[in-house]
């Protein structure tokens, strides 16, 4: 009832005015007394993925807090894991706005923005002045003036950075809107990049005594052949975990309503099948050989149940969270 009242106001904004004003009053609130504005106590269901004991399975999705300004506020949202990002090693604009669009009769977004980020640094400077306790996931990319064939430096660059300070870290190969990212996705060069971030994890697991987990984010619009030969490659990698999905490039359930043909990616309720789809198709071929993690279209608890039962062993909301509000994470753990 309070938040639909809020996101009527919202709603009647330009999207990335409201995501501005909404990052900076979480920034300045998040660790304040006036977090109980949004504060909620949700119940403890704890999960181990990753070697990594999640206080709950529901964690907030990368982007919407690019910089990891805002964790405190998530934190006490209720979350049971944050990740921030996607963050590139040096920052960047992002592209033109406008770049962000609501689909309020798909429950849906379309975005373009581009890895807008203020670098790996000032992340780490965010991350460090939280002292979030918490399960915090780092998602890291690559600038968009890094030629692709020096994508891995990139990649490596940021691993480097933000090692000592994630819970796990997320390498992001699914963005649609920084050109030629998602070819890293497929046949050697996907090999080529796992292969070079495990050895870096080694030498920074020794050098950190410490094992941080390395997830990779994939696009929702793969052939069932490719998200087997992706899962081939993260098993021979031994790669940690693996996300599923980012946004989506299709347009066939929003092409008819306003902004449905911008360009960029789609996310929310259209996503939802192709999304859980590839979730099921991973869960075959990786046959428990890693943990997968679920997001795409989840707005309330019977979709992150879906998620779940096509083999998800966690899940992530972005859309359903910004149509939905805090409750949807209390709902989704009650229910899971
Ligand atoms: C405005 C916006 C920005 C996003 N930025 C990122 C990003 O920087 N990195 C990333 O891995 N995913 C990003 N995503 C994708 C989400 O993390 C998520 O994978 C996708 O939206 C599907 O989930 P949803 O339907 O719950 O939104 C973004 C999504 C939106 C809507």
């Amino acid at each position: 009832m309070f938040y639909s009242a809020i996101r009527k106001v919202f709603f009647k904004i330009d999207p990335e005015t409201i995501h501005e004003w909404t990052i900076k009053t979480f920034k300045a609130t998040g660790a304040t007394p006036l977090n109980h504005l949004y504060k909620q106590t949700v119940v403890n269901k704890p999960v181990d993925v990753m070697g990594i004991n999640f206080p709950n399975p529901v964690g907030l999705a990368a982007g919407l807090d690019k910089n990891g300004e805002c964790i405190n506020a998530f934190d006490a949202m209720g979350f049971g894991f944050v990740e921030v990002g996607t963050v590139t090693p040096r920052p960047q604009p992002g592209n033109e706005k406008p770049r962000i669009f609501r689909l309020p009769e798909a429950n849906a977004i379309i975005n373009r923005m581009g890895f807008n980020n203020h670098g790996v640094d000032y992340l780490v400077e965010q991350v460090k002045s939280a002292n979030f306790r918490g399960v915090l996931g780092i998602n890291i990319g690559k600038n968009k003036d890094t030629p692709d064939e020096n994508a891995k430096d990139d990649y490596i660059h940021c691993m480097r950075k933000v090692y000592n300070f994630a819970s796990y870290i997320t390498v992001n190969i699914s963005s649609p809107n920084t050109p030629g990212l998602r070819s890293l996705q497929y046949g050697e060069a996907l090999n080529e990049l796992l292969a070079s971030l495990k050895s870096e994890q080694a030498n920074l697991a020794e050098q950190y005594e410490k094992y941080v987990p390395i997830a990779v984010k994939i696009a929702p619009d793969l052939s069932a052949e490719e998200v087997s030969s992706i899962a081939e490659c993260l098993i021979a990698n031994n790669i940690d975990g693996v996300i599923a999905t980012n946004t989506t490039l299709a347009r066939e359930q929003v092409a008819h309503l306003p902004f449905g043909n911008e360009q960029g990616g789609l996310s929310g309720k259209p996503v939802q099948q192709q999304s859980t789809k590839v979730i099921k198709l991973l869960a075959k071929a990786l046959d428990n050989k890693l943990p997968i993690i679920g997001v795409g279209g989840i707005d309330c608890a019977a979709d992150a149940q879906e998620k779940i039962a096509a083999g998800a062993s966690l899940v992530q909301v972005y859309t359903g969270f910004i149509y939905q509000g805090p409750k949807l994470i209390k709902e989704i753990v009650a229910a899971l």
